[in-house]
């Protein structure tokens, strides 16, 4: 079947014009469909693909109800790497790829990672891509989110020790680098998010605890009393903070003493890291 031929039968599925789906979505559906890449389906709609058309429709009708597309197809890429994702991780965001440049700025080789609250791996095991020689540990409360990190972890070739433990709980040792992209959003965001969101993300990954009275930092106070004593000196932990909440973070982490701590802005210019420096 051309891939010409494939668009007119979804657009007589789906009227694809008028529905939610962009050409990026379609593409990025066919290719997982067929196994050919997007760019040379939309290059070459003349030539012919191996495609089982009702299956690929399902896919498309998927879509149509809301499912996102990284969800679907079950991969999305982050930093320099491709994930593996299911319903129990959140999808990997382009921002959290700031915490990958401001670390990679902050410390040229550390010999200790620690991932706190690593869902899918995708911090970790881009970290332990960038830095080889480094010992990386992942945590994560879930334990079907650390089964995906570990499935990732293997598939990339790096060798990462996974732990299911509640934040520091189950922690020993101090670290040269911690990365941490906790829960931040509130109660009263969280009312506001876009369906997809909510229907397709696991809740723990989004929202501290489900109640009226969440602000979104509660993460952060936890941390800001306990990460020095897990840091090396000279090691850098860095957070991951919401659109507005930096200098709020900023001021729990700078009642301790000995660290240094400032923010971090990604490229749209917001203040999205904030790192702690135990001088
Ligand atoms: C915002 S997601 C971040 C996932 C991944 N690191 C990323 O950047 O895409 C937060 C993660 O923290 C985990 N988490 C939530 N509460 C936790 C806790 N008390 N201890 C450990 N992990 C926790 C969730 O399961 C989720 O995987």
């Amino acid at each position: 079947m051309k891939v010409r031929e494939v668009i007119r039968a979804a657009n007589n599925f789906a009227n694809l014009k008028k529905s939610k789906i962009s050409k990026k979505d379609f593409f990025r559906l066919l290719s997982h469909a067929c196994g050919i890449e997007s760019y040379r389906l939309i290059l070459e709609i003349d030539q012919d693909i191996n495609l089982e058309l009702p299956e690929f429709l399902k896919l498309v009708k998927m879509r149509l109800d809301g499912n996102p597309v990284s969800k679907i197809v079950g991969i999305r890429s982050f930093w320099k790497s491709e994930f593996i994702i299911d319903k129990n991780v959140l999808d990997p965001r382009p921002e959290s790829e700031t915490i990958i440049e401001v670390a990679l700025e902050a410390i040229k080789d550390p010999k200790t990672v620690l991932d706190l609250g690593t869902g899918s791996g995708c911090l970790a095991c881009s970290l332990s891509l960038e830095y080889p020689l480094a010992t990386v540990i992942g945590i994560d409360i879930s334990a079907a989110a650390i089964n995906i990190a570990k499935m990732n972890s293997k598939n990339l070739g790096c060798q990462i020790e996974f732990i299911q433990s509640s934040w520091l709980d189950g922690i020993e040792g101090t670290f040269d680098l911690i990365v941490c992209n906790p829960p931040y959003v509130s109660y009263e965001e969280y009312q506001t998010l876009d369906q997809t969101v909510k229907n397709h993300e696991p809740s723990e990954a989004l929202i501290p605890h489900m109640h009226l009275s969440c602000t979104g930092l509660e993460n952060y106070f936890y941390f800001s009393s306990r990460i020095k004593s897990f840091l090396n000196k000279g090691g850098f932990a860095l957070f991951e903070v919401g659109a507005n909440q930096a200098p709020l973070v900023e001021n729990y982490f700078k009642r301790g003493n000995g660290t240094f701590i400032q923010s971090h802005k990604d490229l749209d210019g917001r203040d999205r890291v904030i790192s702690v420096l135990n001088m």
